[in-house]
């Protein structure tokens, strides 16, 4: 039997744009990603001899294989033509779950990432990106981590320069969003505003962190019930008094994240934000993960 142990990071969009609906039902986006230091750790054991075994701290998460972690696992050994002669996946969850920051997807990228060291199958980057992208849209970025522009459907990425050091508040409200539901409303509204993201890109190649910051945007903001826009943008006004560079949501969210440069600022605005949702963490930026497992 071996054991390996791996964190799987949440990420953050500094931007996301939806362009258009496909033919295939996807829509094709254009979304700036930033992985984050809030994880999930997943215990990896291979060899045990028996069927699949997964188990979470969560009860409610399925515990086969419509959970992407399991999906991912057995798409690598499809795809690898590898055998783990029975594996067994331990998780604890800490990334807030139907939040917008791709918990399950940074999951299953861990799982790729691990098993590929685990079996010894020494497959590239490029490889378990693409085998991510037969799990979910997100997972080929999970893989990869670190500062990337994601297009299509989330699966064609280009590297951008690292995100300036800096420090988040990530602070996920109540309620919870769906993904397939929150599409569909956008697809019926007229998009407003939509973020500069080549504005972005440039203040990323000059690590102009505050010209980041200023220009962060989320399509999906416009895409919420009144109500639920409201209390995003409360906690936003939190953040930003709070001294943060900038805030916006992330993915579908609803969790809402700020930038700081100071430590002090940042701890306040997580105190301030705590009280009121317990899911609120302070957490720091990463970047490429393919270079750490
Ligand atoms: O790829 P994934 O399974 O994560 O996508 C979940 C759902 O999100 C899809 O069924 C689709 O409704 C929506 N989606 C989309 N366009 C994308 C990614 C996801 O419409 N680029």
């Amino acid at each position: 039997m071996a054991v390996l142990e791996v964190k799987a990071y949440a990420k953050l969009n500094l931007s996301l744009d939806v362009l258009g609906k496909r033919p295939d039902g996807y829509h094709d986006m254009r979304m700036v990603m930033q992985t984050v230091s809030l994880s999930d750790d997943i215990r990896l054991e291979t060899g045990t001899g028996r069927p699949l075994r997964m188990e979470s701290n969560l009860g409610f998460l399925p515990a086969n294989e419509s959970n992407l972690a399991a999906a991912a696992a057995l798409r690598l050994c499809e795809a690898a033509g590898a055998d783990a002669g029975g594996l067994s996946i331990d998780l604890e969850k800490t990334i807030p779950v139907c939040a917008g920051l791709a918990g399950g997807s940074a999951d299953a990228a861990a799982v790729l990432r691990g098993m590929n060291k685990l079996l010894g199958l020494g497959l590239p980057g490029e490889r378990l990106e693409e085998i991510g992208a037969l799990v979910g849209s997100d997972v080929p970025y999970c893989v990869r981590g670190g500062t990337v522009l994601a297009e299509g459907r989330g699966e064609i990425l280009t590297d951008l320069p690292l995100l300036p050091h800096c420090l988040v508040v990530l602070c996920k409200p109540a309620f919870s969003v769906s993904t397939p539901e929150l599409f569909r409303s956008l697809d019926g509204c007229r998009i407003r505003r939509r973020p500069d993201t080549a504005g972005l890109l440039a203040a990323l190649e000059q690590g102009d962190l505050p010209g980041v910051a200023r220009r962060m945007y989320n399509v999906f903001e416009d895409a919420l019930p009144a109500r639920r826009a409201q209390e995003i943008d409360a906690i936003k006004n939190v953040m930003i008094q709070h001294g943060a560079l900038g805030a916006s949501m992330s993915g579908t969210g609803p969790t809402v994240f700020g930038l700081f440069t100071q430590r002090e600022a940042a701890q306040g605005a997580w105190a301030a934000l705590k009280e009121q949702y317990p899911e609120t963490f302070l957490a720091e930026r990463m970047g490429n993960l393919l270079e750490q497992v």
